[in-house]
């Protein structure tokens, strides 16, 4: 790939647990559909190629007592705002995230086929096992099943997903007034899945929709999932605080490909970076620095207490960190941050404010040329096939990135001066997925 890709991660006021009390926020972002228009609109004057959503089945996203401190533990449900957003935007990708704990095969394929036909060929699913084991509270469950389990489910989630993508040939809808023959039969496939924890008969009652597949992202960093991207992503999202964590992700998971009969190129990967953006970098530094004071202590804490699965609330945010004993299930991000803080004897406050503002993916703070400088170091040393940009605030950093940084990329010819025609898969570089029925019919002639 010669030019880099870009996602824009949006979340109402901002990725930085304090962005709603930014003089500059909108704090209504979280209700106001508005504010989402303009910020997919900036992102489109931006060339960015897709619009990422994550999602948590669940209002407890933070430590309980902290929870009312927090700008999106209640906002709008992240596929009915695509859907929504479809119709205001043009180029830009709509992605994403679903359950393969939560939800059904056969609702997921249904929803992600007709965005892509209502989007014209621009949707994509970020399929997780959802972290939040609180989210199993809400699903009829007592709680989460184990990692490995759930890890498990997925694999056959997206084997279904695929399989249903297929019920129909591109060309099934003959419309024939003439006989009566709105489609033809032997162009309709029955999937008939029957595996260990989905039994899908099929076929979808959505046509084929402009891309064969709507592209699928994963975003889990473990053994399991970056299994599970290397067999069957289109897309992988990551966290890295470094080109070296980068490179190693990288190459590891790029070499993970060939097991699946797959080429490096089947993979874009793409880890978050959040950018603070200025024409000096003491202007920069010194929006980064304000927005950390705008931390609540309480809020740190509790943040902090979620991230490293032991409660901290009420300690000295300046004492040193404690030592919290096993630490084991935290994830594959909150580990590498707890590692840090020991290396660099950080207090409460120091990593709190770190985990905050990067939460746990690479922090810009810079010049254009800065940024610029070290976004084409990744792309060009094997670190990244570009980035999921986390946006500290919306809109302001948003718009520095797209006024500032993006001119600077095209400006060195490593991201597009246009749109490209064709669907997000196109943009992406990712081939059109062949449909099981058409390879085998041409396998057997
Ligand atoms: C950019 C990005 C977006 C993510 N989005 C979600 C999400 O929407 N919902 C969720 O439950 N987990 C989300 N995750 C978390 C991962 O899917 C995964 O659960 C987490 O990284 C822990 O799994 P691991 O140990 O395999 O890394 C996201 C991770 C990244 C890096």
């Amino acid at each position: 790939m010669d030019e880099m890709k870009l996602g824009l991660f949006i979340r109402p006021t901002g990725h930085h647990i304090a962005s709603w009390r930014h003089p500059d926020a909108h704090t209504d972002a979280n209700t106001n559909f508005n504010r989402f228009i303009e910020m997919a609109h900036t992102a489109e004057r931006g060339l960015l190629d897709m619009l990422f959503s994550a999602d948590t089945n669940t209002a407890w996203t933070t430590e309980d007592s902290a929870l009312n401190r927090q700008h999106y533990s209640a906002w709008l449900e992240p596929f009915t705002l695509l859907s929504a957003l479809a119709a205001h935007t043009t180029h830009i990708g709509l992605v994403c995230t679903r359950s393969t704990s939560f939800d059904q095969p056969y609702t997921v394929a249904r929803m992600f086929a007709s965005l892509d036909l209502i989007s014209g060929g621009r949707a994509g699913v970020n399929i997780v096992t959802t972290g939040n084991p609180r989210a199993a509270l809400n699903y009829n469950q007592n709680s989460h099943l184990p990692k490995s389990k759930r890890y498990e489910i997925a694999n056959e989630f997206v084997e279904v997903l695929k399989g249903l993508w297929d019920s129909w040939d591109e060309d099934a809808f003959v419309r024939d007034r003439k006989t009566g023959t709105f489609f033809e039969w032997d162009r309709m496939h029955v999937l008939n899945h029957k595996g260990r924890h989905f039994q899908v008969e099929g076929p979808l009652n959505t046509a084929r929709s402009p891309q064969g597949h709507p592209v699928i992202v994963q975003a889990g960093a473990s053994e399991e999932g970056r299994e599970l991207a290397a067999k069957s992503a289109d897309v992988i999202f990551a966290a890295h605080q470094n080109i070296e964590m980068a490179q190693t992700f990288y190459s590891d998971v790029k070499s993970r490909l060939a097991r699946y009969h797959r080429q490096p190129s089947d993979l874009a990967i793409m880890p978050g970076l959040s950018v603070t953006v200025a024409a000096t970098l003491d202007e920069a530094q010194a929006k980064a620095d304000e927005l950390q004071e705008l931390i609540h202590p309480d809020h740190g804490l509790a943040y902090l207490s979620r991230r490293l699965g032991h409660d901290i609330t009420g300690m000295d945010p300046d004492e040193p960190l404690p030592d919290l004993g096993a630490v084991d299930d935290v994830g594959t991000r909150s580990g590498q941050m707890l590692e840090m803080a020991r290396r660099e004897g950080w207090t409460l406050r120091q990593l709190y404010q770190h985990f905050a503002a990067t939460r746990g993916h690479m922090v810009l703070v810079g010049t254009p040329m800065q940024v610029a400088d070290v976004m084409q170091e990744w792309f060009e040393n094997g670190a990244c096939d570009g980035f999921n940009l986390i946006p500290p605030t919306f809109p302001g950093e948003l718009d520095a990135f797209v006024d500032l940084v993006v001119p600077q990329l095209q400006r060195r010819g490593i991201f597009r001066m246009a749109y490209e025609a064709g669907t997000l898969r196109d943009r992406l570089g990712l081939r059109v997925p062949r449909s099981r029925y058409a390879a085998r019919a041409q396998g057997t002639k």
